[in-house]
């Protein structure tokens, strides 16, 4: 059970919050656990812990069982869509709209919840599951609309039998390469990075907390449990992003 986080710490990085010129925000499966989204690696509950992501989670898991791993995905899409915006993702939407040009979100989520927060301009560092592209290259070298390919589970091109797989970044790929160099450019320039909801156990979205750390930044973390990257943060707070967020990030002081 996470215990309370130390007032002093917080106090500190409410601090920061205020006199940061530029503050990043880097964000995992546990801002979204309050919205009612599994996270990957929480014990018991985490959707690791249930499947397996070489199966559901790698471009030869899809090939093996396309069917299996679209309604898979189909299912995490509809309890995403269902799914709201909790008061942390509500209070860094407001917290950058009352501090114009302070604020960039970086998020490895998948998940659509910032930006319903009225956060649009979110990094996704790991894609959207809610977007939908060509497994391959089109063997014609047509530019067809994946979305138009309506028919099957997963839908295929009715031309070249093309199939068409989740927009997300699997085990193995590269990350978005323009998201890549927007995380690292702003986790360089800022003056306060808070890390959410995140265990830090996946690269390269984990090493910017070292990225910011090495370019003078200050480092909070706020999660309930232990992360893997708890040695870059200069505060820790045990806390969720629901409940620290709002108290960190209220400007109206
Ligand atoms: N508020 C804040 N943090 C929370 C909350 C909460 N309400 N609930 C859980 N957490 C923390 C957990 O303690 C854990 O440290 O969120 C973290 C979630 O870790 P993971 O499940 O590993 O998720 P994440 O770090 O985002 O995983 C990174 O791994 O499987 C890939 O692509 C997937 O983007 C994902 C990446």
């Amino acid at each position: 059970m996470a215990e309370a986080p130390d007032p002093v710490a917080l106090a500190a990085v409410r601090a920061h919050v205020d006199a940061a010129r530029r503050v990043c925000v880097l964000t995992g499966a546990g801002m979204s656990a309050e919205s009612g989204i599994a996270t990957f690696r929480d014990p018991a509950t985490g959707l690791w812990s249930k499947f397996d992501p070489a199966v559901l989670a790698s471009v030869e898991g899809f090939r093996a069982q396309p069917q299996h791993v679209w309604d898979w995905y189909a299912q995490r899409r509809e309890g995403m869509r269902r799914a709201r915006p909790n008061a942390g993702h509500l209070a860094l939407a407001a917290f950058g709209r009352q501090r114009p040009g302070v604020l960039t979100v970086v998020t490895q989520n998948v998940d659509d919840l910032h930006q319903r927060a009225g956060w649009p301009e979110t990094i996704r560092l790991h894609g959207d599951i809610l977007a939908a592209r060509w497994l391959t290259p089109c063997p014609r070298g047509k530019a067809c609309d994946p979305a138009a390919a309506a028919v099957g589970r997963p839908p295929r091109c009715a031309e070249c039998g093309n199939l068409v797989r989740p927009d997300v970044v699997w085990f193995g790929e590269m990350l978005p390469e323009r998201a890549v160099d927007a995380a690292e450019h702003a986790a360089r320039r800022c003056d306060l990075m808070l890390v959410v909801g995140t265990s830090g156990a996946v690269w390269p979205a984990a090493g910017l907390a070292h990225t910011a750390r090495r370019a003078g930044a200050r480092v909070a973390i706020v999660n309930p449990d232990d992360s893997e990257i708890d040695d870059e943060a200069h505060w820790v707070l045990r806390g969720t992003a629901a409940t620290l967020l709002p108290p960190l990030l209220d400007t109206r002081r």
